[in-house]
């Protein structure tokens, strides 16, 4: 449908957002694709700005996700095929993160963002994920752990909660299967023991 198509392009321009990026020029100074890991997601923004503009946009970053996934389920229920479109509607809005038009398709790595469509689809597979994030960062200070393990336990949450048989389970496998292929660096880093901990 019409409605569908665009709603699927309102989640793309909602994903697309670099939040962090715009936070880093507007309250930092600094374009955040210059320092630290150079990614424009909330672990750089605060190791660049400290936690409290990190926590914004990982706000920020999951509610672009949100907020046109809920719009579409809305305006969707009870339209033909209207959990396929809300699940493209949440496909958009993440490639929107990971590719934006605005940063030359220069993304970042969707962890923000994918617990956003999880809190959304599979709110208790979300709040393992956070969970998992939280224990396995101040265990190891470490960003990148904290979001490969998160991402892992989201995942999983996701097919206990909705099963084999849910597109949102599959979907989730998607999300999860880019967000650890935008942490190539970080996994050989991590193995290589060169992954550094935060300072804040
Ligand atoms: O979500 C991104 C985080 O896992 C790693 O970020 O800046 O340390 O590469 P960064």
């Amino acid at each position: 449908t019409a409605l569908g198509a665009a709603l699927v392009l309102l989640g793309y321009l909602s994903g697309s957002v670099p939040y962090g990026v715009v936070l880093g020029k507007l309250f930092l100074g600094v374009d955040v694709r210059t320092v630290g890991s150079g990614n424009i997601g909330a672990t750089n923004v605060a190791r660049a700005g400290g936690k409290g503009m990190g926590v914004a946009v990982v706000i920020l970053d999951a509610a672009k996700a949100m907020l046109p996934i809920v719009l579409a389920q809305r305006l969707l229920a009870g339209a033909p095929h209207a959990e396929l479109w809300v699940m493209a509607v949440a496909i958009a809005a993440f490639a929107g993160h990971l590719f934006p038009v605005w940063l030359g398709f220069k993304g970042g790595k969707g962890v923000a963002t994918g617990l956003g469509i999880f809190a959304v689809l599979a709110p208790w597979a979300a709040l393992a994920g956070l969970v998992a994030y939280l224990v396995a960062y101040l265990a190891t200070r470490i960003s990148s752990v904290g979001s490969l393990l998160g991402t892992t336990a989201c995942v999983v949450g996701g097919f206990f909660v909705n099963g084999a048989a849910s597109p949102i389970s599959w979907a989730g496998v998607a999300i999860g299967a880019l967000i650890f292929l935008r942490h190539r660096e970080n996994i050989r880093r991590l193995v290589r023991g060169e992954e550094k901990k935060m300072k804040v």
